[in-house]
């Protein structure tokens, strides 16, 4: 019974296809006839519509442009053929002063690469003996000098402007960026490199990134870029900058230097662009939320070591500094980039930010709740929320909410294979209770998450997936990070 039904149904199928598909064909062959017809007149009539509408207009736009504006044109050409940005292209403007030098060095000197970095940081006055000799490891001091400007306006502002300048004269003629930062601005130069190279130098750009603080961007403005996340501007808004630039201090004297470039570029018609990976960190705490969250971009700056809680536990400001550029050496484009996988098994969520730390959560969570940063932070003021220019998590007692922390250990990298493995330690806190909604299974176990990758990672190409699995018994974790399956859901 069952057989012949199933094949009288089969059957019936196969006709009722063939039937249909007959019926289809020459439908779609007629189809096509009509619809070969109807684009050829459409198509005629448009073109014929098209050009008596636009053409006037079209030549008119043509000339126009080969008459005013040859440069642009000729230019975006040779960008074509033009070298790939380098460090050597970029100029550093670092406004320091002799009283905070001292403490601040420890902050630039990581990532400054002696007689390769270019640039300066400017003192108001020669350094005194406490400072010299200056140490090779630093990069070059310049001190300000008196010029009309400083003695029209002796105010502290304007000595980002007298800098800048000086940079202008003593730049080479192939510096594509100038690089404005405090005496405090973390830099990852790779990363820095690669997004300037996505820009034209030649045309006006202004790059930065605004505060994390809605309330410090709704005083200043949330088109300025943030002086302590540092920001670049291209070689021909330097220009443009510094020729209006005694008119411009005269009309805004007595702001931040930061918010004076920002006022003056946009009155010159330069917005600021807005690069993720700059961090001016307005804020107060603990931000291993934040740092656990990165945006998906590469890390450019991090700002306010001084003011911030150090950012790894069990360390000074200094050492936790150190510390996370010893990642940085291997491979920077994948510092505090997550990666998000699961352990379904024990409905664990594993999220690593690569190099700095990685959490594991005794729940399944999407990936759209992970990229909130847990808010372990408070904002720079005390005002009425809301207070961040991203989404958040609050920090609770739920053991199926928190997670258990590890953070950045040690990194050993094998340049045979390509690959890296970063190993992250337990932090010595409270133990987090199993999460009993999601089936009892506790992490109170796992000692160490190994981290391995592979070192090529490129920029910009989204986001990679992640394996996890136990090494040697139930203590050590380990997460291999790989390309993504296709449409891939991390959920
Ligand atoms: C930088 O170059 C100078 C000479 O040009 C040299 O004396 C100095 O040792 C170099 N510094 C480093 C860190 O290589
Ligand atoms: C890397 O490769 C070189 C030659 O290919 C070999 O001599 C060396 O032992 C290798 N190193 C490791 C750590 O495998
Ligand atoms: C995972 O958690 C769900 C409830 O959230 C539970 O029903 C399920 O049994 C758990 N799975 C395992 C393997 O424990
Ligand atoms: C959770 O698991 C532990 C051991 O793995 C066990 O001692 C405890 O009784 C369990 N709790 C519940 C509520 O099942
Ligand atoms: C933790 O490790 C011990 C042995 O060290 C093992 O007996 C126990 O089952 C492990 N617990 C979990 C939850 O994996
Ligand atoms: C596994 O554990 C043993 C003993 O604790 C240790 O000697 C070995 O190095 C471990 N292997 C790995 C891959 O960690």
């Amino acid at each position: 019974m069952a057989f012949g039904n199933f094949n009288n149904t089969k059957l019936s199928h196969i006709s009722h296809n063939l039937s249909l598909s007959t019926l289809w064909k020459s439908l779609s062959v007629s189809g096509a006839l009509l619809f070969l017809l109807y684009t050829f007149a459409f198509n005629h009539h448009h073109q014929m519509i098209t050009h008596k509408l636009f053409a006037p207009l079209d030549l008119g736009f043509s000339s126009s442009f080969s008459s005013t504006s040859e440069k642009p044109a000729s230019s975006s050409l040779q960008i074509t053929r033009e070298s790939p940005t380098k460090l050597s292209h970029l100029f550093f403007v670092i406004v320091g002063s002799t009283k905070t030098w001292r403490y601040r060095r420890g902050y630039i000197e990581p990532w400054w690469r002696p007689n390769i970095t270019k640039g300066f940081v400017f003192l108001e006055r020669p350094p005194g003996r406490d400072l010299l000799p200056w140490p090779n490891q630093s990069p070059p001091f310049s001190v300000n000098k008196d010029s009309s400007i400083t003695n029209q306006f002796k105010t502290h502002q304007i000595r980002l402007f007298q800098s800048l300048h000086e940079s202008f004269k003593k730049a080479s003629k192939d510096t594509r960026w100038f690089v404005i930062a405090d005496d405090d601005t973390l830099f990852f130069l790779d990363n820095l490199v690669e997004a300037l190279d996505r820009y034209d130098h030649k045309k006006h750009y202004y790059i930065g990134m605004n505060s994390e603080n809605v309330w410090s961007n709704a005083v200043f403005s949330f088109d300025m870029g943030y002086g302590g996340g540092g920001y670049a501007l291209s070689y021909p808004t330097v220009v443009t900058l510094l020729n209006k630039m005694e008119e411009c201090i005269r009309r805004y004297l007595g702001f931040y230097s930061d918010l004076l470039s920002f006022r003056c570029l946009a009155d010159l018609g330069i917005d600021l662009t807005l690069e993720k990976g700059m961090h001016q960190i307005d804020l107060h705490g603990d931000v291993s939320g934040l740092l656990s969250a990165h945006p998906q971009c590469p890390l450019i700056s991090l700002h306010h070591f001084d003011v911030i809680d150090p950012i790894f536990p069990g360390m000074n400001r200094q050492q936790s500094v150190n510390h996370l550029m010893k990642t940085a050496k291997t491979d920077q484009s994948r510092v505090l980039q997550q990666t998000i996988c699961y352990q379904r098994g024990n409905n664990w969520s594993v999220s690593v930010s690569w190099g700095y730390s990685v959490h594991i959560y005794q729940s399944i969570f999407p990936r759209n709740h992970l990229k909130r940063p847990l808010e372990t932070f408070r904002p720079w003021k005390n005002v009425r929320t809301p207070s961040y220019t991203f989404n958040t998590r609050r920090v609770t007692n739920d053991p199926c909410e928190m997670p258990r922390q590890f953070f950045f250990d040690s990194v050993v990298e094998d340049k045979n294979q390509s690959m890296v493995t970063t190993s992250y330690k337990m932090k010595m806190a409270r133990s987090l209770p199993p999460c009993l909604l999601n089936g009892n299974h506790s992490a109170r176990n796992i000692s160490q998450v190994r981290v391995i990758a592979a070192t090529i990672h490129k920029m910009g190409e989204g986001i990679e997936c992640c394996n996890v699995q136990y090494v040697n018994s139930t203590e050590i974790l380990e997460v291999k990070i790989r390309a993504c399956h296709k449409d891939e859901v991390l959920a």
